[in-house]
């Protein structure tokens, strides 16, 4: 199952480069995650006369780490002038439903993923076979990344069972570590499972009420909530709402 599931990541990687990553572009936005590793080498395997005219704006530490180590050019959004926006942005996933409403952030990227999503004319999403799902918490059990101030933490957790999250808890440090993880950001994560069902598409009426969330209504909620800095749930039919600049998402699964 392991080389299988590495087998499929390189395969969507590679496909998703070749379909979406035009020679003509300059700016493209790279990633956080496993998958995005092979994004990076199939897009160094096209070699500096496509490469070299092309500038690649990472999602943190680990895709700027990727981006130089791949000999290729590292931009910071925070340079990017006024008014413009990336080409296209490829990213991973820990979940896509058929609308391609996402669930980011198992690596705890997801406030410089949303926000290089966002400023991507085109966002492509490169997920494997098991990412697949009709309704999102049905692949991602672990729930939904949330990043939060660490001094709201407590509240946030009490604020999020009351929504009727089952088990909210704030995300320990790599083995070894002590206390929470800490984001590029400085902030910590809380993993929020909501059922399943909770987050199907199309419940009425949605709202929390009666334990139903739809996708968009739990997202609206949980950005309210003080001390949530960004949500893993990236969503939207034909546009992701929360990445407003992402005109054209688009997902290659294999
Ligand atoms: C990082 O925080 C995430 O949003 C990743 O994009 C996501 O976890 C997918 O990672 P893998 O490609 O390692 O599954």
């Amino acid at each position: 199952q392991a080389k299988l599931v590495e087998t499929s990541k390189r395969l969507a990687a590679y496909q998703a480069v070749k379909d979406y990553l035009l020679p003509e572009y300059t700016r493209v936005g790279i990633g956080s995650g496993s998958t995005v590793v092979y994004v990076v080498e199939a897009i160094a395997a096209l070699g500096p006369a496509v490469t070299s005219k092309m500038a690649f704006y990472p999602t943190g530490s680990q895709s700027e780490e990727l981006i130089e180590a791949a000999g290729l050019d590292l931009q910071y959004i925070s340079k990017l002038p006024a008014g413009r926006q990336l080409d296209v942005a490829f990213d991973g996933a820990d979940e896509v439903d058929d609308d391609l409403n996402l669930i980011k952030g198992g690596g705890a990227c997801l406030w410089q993923e949303k926000i290089v999503a966002a400023s991507a004319k085109q966002f492509v999403c490169v997920a494997d076979f098991r990412k697949l799902s009709p309704s999102l918490g049905t692949a991602w059990k672990k729930g939904i990344p949330i990043e939060v101030l660490p001094m709201a933490a407590p509240r946030v957790l009490d604020e999020l069972q009351r929504m009727g999250s089952q088990n909210p808890r704030i995300r320990p440090g790599l083995p070894g570590k002590a206390g929470a993880i800490v984001t590029d950001n400085g902030l910590w994560i809380i993993d929020a499972p909501f059922a399943p069902l909770l987050l199907s598409k199309g419940t009425e009426p949605g709202d929390g009420n009666n334990g139903v969330w739809t996708v968009d209504a739990l997202a609206d909620a949980l950005i309210k909530i003080p001390g949530v800095a960004e949500i893993g749930l990236f969503y939207g039919k034909n546009g992701l709402q929360v990445a407003s600049g992402a005109q054209k998402p688009v997902a290659a699964y294999f």
